[in-house]
């Protein structure tokens, strides 16, 4: 299935997938290269040593055949369970497309499983992450608006119980809403597009606090958090079971994962979720997508770490809070981590069901599927030139029509160039008024479809 609008390209200059095509996946490759000639200079076994440099040199290559725009090949046969899913889509659709004029989704996205093809040739490196130090880099810098969310919400959510019932729903539909936006803007700081942020960008970036959010409240183009309430409140979510499933696709780890984990928290203790489950990618993804180890590692740290050397003894005592209750949820599965190789493969959405029928199967079980950033939005939306006005379950196809299809909600700054369920004269206001409003992240959509129970 695919809509009736053709895809972006990275040769259509006009787009951002020019940028991106021809300058920032290399610039994001040469800094990938100059993380592990850092590590090959820290390592002193031989054997691994001669591994590495082998890693280097087909990143090397990848280098050529981006910057020379070669035609895109299979991935080489790793065994890794996402082999079939691409070879297939290669052979069906891309077969003698280059880099600049395959889809650009897909040419992306391909590049980053290159790069992973890199190291899944090692013998000893396999699993190595090349953006895990800029992830835990950023994150380590986001002090202040960590502590911020940390702080406030160490002690769980509990309705007061001097109030009337209906006083006690508004106030657990206050903070619902408040924490949606949390979570949506916490994705405004993904690492591929803020490659040099200062510490004073992150903090602009970051800042959470009401009035904040108030202020950017008028930023969000379509907004169907309203909807999104009546939803998760309303006694038939869930079903039987105490509180909906809700599964959160996940986008970038770090502080936008640590804003994630805020909502899932509040979500569980509300009662509004009985579980959550987050899914994830299996290997470094658009630099700083969440991989098993970014998971682990930020309720680890959050506990035993001492990754803010200058905070106070009150902040930490809140965050290792947090950190024992969320490996709680870990521990007693309420919180459930996955991670199905079709995250990280070229398909779209729309192609979910026929390509992946045990994930589209799973996801029907869900109650609302939230999916968070820009790149899983162009995947929804199939990144294609849909007019800013088709509605959002229209133009993210049969995860919005077919039968079964679970509520979809997607939380996402808008980084590039689709851009659905707003009115066209908005579009074009923007269009002549803020010519940058596509990619800055300024700008954001909360966009629900509703499903289709069967
Ligand atoms: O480079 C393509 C892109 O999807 C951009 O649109 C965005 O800059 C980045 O990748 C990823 O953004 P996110 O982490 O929000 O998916
Ligand atoms: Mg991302």
């Amino acid at each position: 299935a695919h809509p009736p609008w053709p895809s972006y390209r990275g040769y259509h200059e006009y787009s951002f997938a020019h940028a991106t095509m021809s300058h920032r996946l290399p610039t994001i490759l040469g800094k990938a290269i100059e993380d592990v000639v850092k590590t090959l200079s820290d390592e002193y076994d031989e054997e691994r040593i001669t591994d590495l440099t082998a890693c280097i040199e087909r990143m090397e290559d990848l280098m050529e055949d981006l910057q020379g725009n070669s035609k895109l090949r299979p991935i080489i046969d790793d065994g890794e369970g996402d082999i079939p899913l691409w070879n297939k889509e290669i052979a069906k659709y891309f077969r003698g497309k280059d880099f600049m004029n395959a889809p650009w989704l897909f040419a992306e996205a391909y590049k980053y499983r290159r790069l992973h093809e890199c190291f899944s040739m090692s013998k000893h490196w396999k699993s190595y992450d090349v953006f895990f130090r800029q992830k835990c880099e950023t994150f380590s810098r986001s002090g202040d608006a960590v502590f911020e969310l940390s702080t406030r919400f160490a002690e769980p959510f509990l309705a007061d119980s001097k109030l009337s019932e209906e006083e006690q729903l508004s106030a657990k539909k206050l903070l619902f809403l408040e924490l949606t936006q949390v979570a949506l803007w916490g994705n405004a700081t993904d690492l591929s597009l803020l490659i040099d942020m200062t510490e004073d960008d992150i903090k602009n970036l970051q800042s959470t606090g009401g009035d904040h959010l108030a202020a950017t409240e008028k930023n969000i183009l379509h907004n169907n958090m309203p909807e999104v309430w009546d939803l998760v409140s309303s006694p038939k979510f869930g079903g039987d079971k105490n509180g909906g499933r809700i599964d959160i696709v996940m986008d970038n780890a770090g502080f936008e994962l640590f804003c994630d984990m805020i909502y899932a928290d509040f979500l569980l203790v509300s009662g509004l979720a009985s579980e959550v489950r987050f899914h994830g990618k299996r290997f470094a993804w658009f630099v700083s997508d969440v991989t098993a180890p970014d998971f682990s590692w930020i309720v680890n740290q959050m506990i035993h770490g001492h990754l803010f050397p200058n905070a106070s003894e009150t902040d930490i005592a809140s965050l290792r809070q947090l950190g024992l209750r969320w490996q709680t949820y870990i521990k007693e599965k309420r919180w459930i981590y996955q991670a199905h190789p079709f995250w990280v493969t070229g398909w779209t959405y729309w192609d979910l069901k026929n390509e992946c029928p045990d994930l589209w199967i799973d996801l029907c079980e869900s109650d609302l599927v939230i999916f968070k950033g820009d790149l899983n939005h162009r995947k929804l939306t199939y990144d294609c030139h849909a007019p800013p006005d088709t509605p959002f379950d229209v133009a993210i196809g049969p995860l919005g029509s077919e039968p079964g299809a679970p509520p979809v909600l997607t939380l996402r700054t808008i980084k590039s160039d689709v851009v659905v369920g707003i009115p066209a004269s908005v579009a074009q206001k923007l269009d002549e008024e803020d010519s940058g409003w596509r990619i800055s992240a300024k700008y954001a959509v909360v966009s629900l479809s509703p499903g289709h129970a069967d």
